[in-house]
């Protein structure tokens, strides 16, 4: 049984050290990052006596946590510019606790029902946002990458409803932009396609899908013996930042009778933007899309959304047997329709930043953090020897130097904890990357990366 009275001090000191933490991190007088070898932190933690002989305090456990934080990644700091993971704000950072606490697992209604009407209602209104208000159907998942396997799931029950009984067809395709995110090709081999099935679309210079090339792209499928399971556009792309056309891409499916699957992981947050919302139009259209909470509506990782223009395409997404589980009318379980059996209260995460936010300080947040990428380009590009090869629509800006090596440059960036960032190839050639995640980060915080960068970069000659 618990001590109360103990978990209450240990909860005490929790919030002590977490809130000295964010404050300093937010500060930026800290390094962001710091990569002592594991053998080393694991004896600096105290790792295999704490295991060895427990007995850990409340007060012990300050110095441990104390030593823990310092030693991680700071996604608060206004220097994390790194991968697409949130400074989580706290009120989800709260569920998270809850959850640790009351462990609601949501595999089926009766183990959860807070928990549950909660995912239902965040899930309610996600689809509203889509515009998939009426017909729609969806889930949260642990993740995009699940996410992503999940939705083509439903494709691929829709193209071939035989396969979950007598396996998969050989004759299915999956057509994608070379940008699109791994988890879909890695998805695409998961479920028996076999990545051969994996047909890449014509793009642009930038990686976005060429609309007035897709008729070539639904002969070469043709061609090949194949029929289309799922079309896919990014909304945005993981390396660029930058959205495909989903109302032209949308069109073209339905009037060729295409699943149209769209991953707005990253991106499908800007329809809380009036100034972004721009960027998706056309989504409405879509079969299927993904949507993650733990990127840019500011939950701690994870926490995603499968949503279906139709509820019943998620429903045949799984077919399975469990007697203890699965018999009779399923009421407002939503097992059937993940992956997962248990899995955490996720919706809760979601449903507090809405609750403290609103919709409108979550599209701020935003709207921010695309602001300060704006700027970020504006910038460099105002600098001798920078290269930016687009315009940024999200978050993401993908840029170069001179002749310097983005890898050798973000390794240094990195080495003192100056900065994070990280890099990403772009017409074959490897830029360095800045994802604005912090709320923190500002003016100075870019001029300040502008300044190393052109420090560590040698000549700022083009390559
Ligand atoms: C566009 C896109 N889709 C899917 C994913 C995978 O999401 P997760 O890391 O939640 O599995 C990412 C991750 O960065 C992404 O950018």
């Amino acid at each position: 049984m618990w001590n109360v009275e103990e978990f209450a001090r240990a909860a005490g000191v929790t919030v002590d050290e977490l809130a000295a933490y964010v404050a300093e991190s937010q500060s930026g007088a800290t390094p962001v990052i710091r990569r002592r070898p594991p053998g080393e932190l694991a004896e600096r933690l105290g790792l295999a006596r704490w295991i060895r002989e427990g007995g850990m305090t409340a007060e012990a456990y300050r110095e441990f946590l104390r030593d823990y934080l310092a030693e991680g990644t700071r996604m608060h700091h206004p220097a994390y510019l790194g991968h697409q993971i949130a400074a989580p704000d706290f009120p989800a950072a709260l569920a998270d606790f809850v959850h640790g606490a009351t462990n609601n697992p949501m595999a089926v209604y009766e183990m959860g029902a807070s928990a549950a009407t909660v995912e239902f209602e965040v899930l309610r209104w996600m689809l509203g946002k889509v515009g998939f208000g009426e017909t729609g159907g969806g889930v949260l998942t642990h993740g995009g990458s699940l996410a992503n396997l999940t939705a083509l799931l439903a494709a691929r029950a829709s193209a071939a409803p035989e396969a979950w009984t007598d396996g998969v067809p050989g004759d299915l395709a999956l057509l994608v932009p070379a940008s699109t995110h791994y988890s879909l090709t890695r998805a695409a081999a998961i479920l028996g396609l076999g990545e051969r099935a994996v047909m890449p679309l014509d793009v642009d210079g930038l990686g976005r899908i060429d609309v007035a090339r897709l008729p070539k792209a639904m002969e070469r499928v043709r061609r090949a013996g194949r029929r289309p399971m799922a079309l896919v556009a990014n909304a945005c792309a993981t390396g660029t930042g930058l959205y495909d056309d989903l109302r032209g891409v949308g069109e073209f499916c339905a009037a060729n009778g295409v699943w149209f699957h769209v991953d707005g992981a990253h991106g499908a947050s800007a329809l809380l933007a009036a100034e972004h919302r721009h960027l998706l139009d056309g989504i409405e259209l879509a079969d299927s899309l993904i949507w993650d909470a733990h990127k840019m509506l500011r939950t701690s990782s994870l926490a995603a959304a499968v949503l279906t223009r139709r509820e019943g395409d998620l429903d045949a997404a799984f077919q399975q047997r469990a007697s203890y589980l699965f018999y009779g009318e399923q009421g407002f379980d939503l097992i059937g329709r993940t992956v997962e059996c248990s899995k955490a209260e996720l919706g809760l995460k979601i449903f507090l930043n809405l609750a403290w936010r609103g919709e409108g300080g979550l599209g701020e947040h935003v709207a921010r953090q695309y602001a300060t990428a704006h700027r970020f380009w504006e910038l460099a590009r105002e600098r001798p020897g920078f290269e930016c090869p687009y315009e940024p629509e999200s978050n993401i800006v993908c840029f170069g130097y001179g002749t310097a090596d983005p890898v050798d440059v973000r390794e240094r960036l990195m080495a003192d904890g100056a900065f994070q960032l990280t890099s990403a190839e772009l017409g074959g050639v490897r830029h360095l990357r800045v994802t604005v995640m912090a709320p923190a980060t500002d003016d100075k915080t870019l001029e300040a990366l502008l300044d190393r960068i052109a420090e560590l970069g040698g000549s700022a000659d083009p390559r």
